[in-house]
């Protein structure tokens, strides 16, 4: 049987049999004009399902232009959540007071730099991360639990703290580039389950042969 259905709307059964309804694919509950998200990626909150893209992004309106944009298998921890671009106030004049926002004639700061969120593939973010505007996160990085990150983060880096910098690499630089070259999160979801024991025990050889 297999383990993921990617149609799902809460993807946890628990050994008990009940579905735990605070974890769900994000594609499966939003609807949102900007945002892109893979299959598999999942987030968990204690809000219904259809206040998820609120509690995820809370400050990417429906008219904005930045783009939040996050690949698959993303593993998103309960508390954790984008500021978008949206989120900034001006800050060239003499005031940060968003006077414009109050009526709808106005609504929006044209001149404020547009930056779109990419987070990649198969990238862990742990527990109460906050990641900041135009951030591009790489495939298969981790997020360390409370962290803030401002600065783009290397694939299949583990980054922390804040502002969060890097704690280490998870593989040399060659294995990196090979798991890029391989992009196992583009494969059919059967074939990743068939491989699933070269995945998790990290069998570079076994997957190339996949
Ligand atoms: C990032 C993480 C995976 C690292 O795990 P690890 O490799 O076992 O980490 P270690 O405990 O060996 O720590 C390695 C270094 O990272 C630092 N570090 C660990 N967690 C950190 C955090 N949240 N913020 C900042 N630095 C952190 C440690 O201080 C240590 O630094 P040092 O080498 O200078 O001493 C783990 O700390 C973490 O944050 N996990 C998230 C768990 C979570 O949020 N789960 C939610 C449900 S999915």
């Amino acid at each position: 049987m297999p383990l993921l259905d990617a149609t799902a709307t809460h993807p946890i059964t628990l050994p008990d049999g009940r579905l735990y309804r605070d974890t769900v694919y994000l594609k499966n509950v939003i609807d949102h004009p900007r945002m892109e998200i893979g299959d598999f990626s999942y987030y968990t909150h204690s809000g219904e399902p259809e206040d998820t893209a609120g509690i995820l992004a809370p400050y990417l309106f429906r008219s904005s232009l930045e783009r939040l944009v996050i690949g698959k298998f993303v593993q998103i921890a309960r508390g954790s959540y984008f500021i978008t671009s949206s989120a900034n106030h001006p800050m060239t004049g003499f005031t940060a007071y968003p006077f414009r926002i109050f009526k709808p004639e106005t609504f929006g700061y044209k001149d404020l730099p547009v930056r779109d969120t990419i987070v990649g593939h198969d990238v862990w973010i742990g527990h109460n991360a906050a990641i900041m505007p135009g951030v591009t996160i790489g495939h298969g990085a981790i997020v360390a639990a409370a962290s803030v990150v401002a600065r783009d983060v290397p694939p299949y880096a583990v980054v922390g703290g804040n502002p969060a910098g890097l704690i280490r690499m998870r593989y040399p630089a060659e294995i990196i580039a090979e798991l890029l070259e391989l992009a196992w999160w583009d494969w059919p979801i059967d074939k990743i389950e068939a491989n699933l024991p070269a995945l998790e025990s990290g069998d570079l050889a076994a997957l190339k042969r996949a």
